[in-house]
């Protein structure tokens, strides 16, 4: 390879160039001339046989020539980037295109209900962070120390020490930590559990957390919230019971049933015919929750609540596997 070899190529490149009358033809050449396999690739890989003292500048000719060669190339590229201008129709009695549009997650759309509500009701809303310490997740919620929801296979731990919060109950005493009562408030979020993922388990999901503490609220309080709460959320012939249970923060604890609204207590599928499906945990918050975050609880006392939002989206929409409101399939998302 030589001078000579060079110049006949450019010869033949810029011929090729100016029969070129459109883009395809356009890629076409720059692929054959400059692509991977392209002659100037080739031309590189003959750099071995050319004898060392002229590799240099053999070198140096290539390298102008590939980028001559490309130079060229754009330049010409930028004459079909204008298309002619096409003579413009407009037919207005076309059908339009239809529109793809977005929606929210019918989990978000839930949490965005409910919260709703809880406004209405007096609640302010309060987040909390959803990598937590064992004092905010447990101790301060009057978990005794060898308390079975603390063992490894309910609780992820970071590395750090910390905890993935496994409910949104710490968010009351962290909220509490900072705040003076009265406190009205609820805390919509994200927790996790170490569990087998299953059709009705999942290793998280999304809680809404309510407390209130004041001077003389009593359970009567908490009855009559819910209460209000269910039947604005799922219709006025909604009927509620409670259910007595057990919670360490919470004393006297328990849990709601709401009526089936599918089959409106007569039993079916959906609530396993028993009429009735379990929606939340509450109760008065114990004396020893108050007093962790230095309130007077013989001045102060309140309830919490805490409602578990697949649970009650996935009744509403009768879905029995959880796992459908994690895997964003667009078939399923496209109907809300
Ligand atoms: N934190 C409880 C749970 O995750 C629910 C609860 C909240 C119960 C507040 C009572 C009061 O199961």
């Amino acid at each position: 390879m030589n001078k000579a070899t060079v110049t006949e190529i450019r010869k033949q490149f810029e011929k090729a160039l100016e029969e070129v009358r459109d883009t395809a033809a356009l890629e076409a050449l720059k692929h054959g001339y400059l692509g991977r396999k392209g002659i100037i690739a080739g031309l590189f890989a003959g750099i071995r046989e050319v004898p060392p003292e002229s590799r240099k500048e053999t070198g140096e000719l290539l390298n102008s020539l590939k980028t001559d060669l490309s130079a060229a190339i754009d330049a010409r590229s930028m004459q079909f980037a204008v298309p002619r201008k096409q003579k413009e129709i407009t037919d207005f009695s076309m059908p339009g295109y239809a529109m793809h549009h977005g929606s929210r997650h019918p989990l978000t759309q839930a949490v965005d209900d409910m919260l709703n509500i809880f406004q209405h009701l007096g609640f302010d809303i309060a987040y909390g962070p959803e990598v937590e310490t064992d004092w905010y997740n447990f101790e301060s919620l009057n978990f005794p120390p060898d308390h079975p929801a603390r063992d490894m296979q309910d609780t992820f731990y970071t590395e750090g020490g910390g905890v993935l919060r496994t409910h949104t109950s710490p968010v009351q005493t962290r909220y509490m930590s900072t705040h003076k009562p009265p406190v009205r408030i609820v805390a919509p979020g994200r927790v996790f559990r170490n569990e087998a993922i299953s059709a009705r388990s999942y290793c998280l999901f999304h809680q809404i957390e309510g407390l209130y503490i004041d001077e003389g609220i009593t359970f009567a309080d908490l009855k009559g919230t819910i209460e209000l709460f269910c039947r604005l959320y799922y219709g006025k012939d909604v009927r509620i019971k409670f259910r007595g249970s057990y919670f360490p923060f919470t004393e006297p604890s328990a849990e709601i049933d709401v009526s089936c609204f599918l089959c409106g207590g007569k039993g079916c599928p959906v609530c396993k015919q028993s009429g009735w499906l379990e929606i939340m945990g509450c109760g008065m918050v114990d004396p020893n929750v108050l007093k962790a975050v230095n309130y007077d609880s013989e001045r102060y006392s309140g309830y919490a609540f805490g409602l578990g939002i697949e649970r009650m989206l996935m009744m509403r929409l009768g879905i029995n596997d959880i796992r459908i409101l994690f895997e964003n399939d667009v078939e399923f998302l496209k109907q809300f």
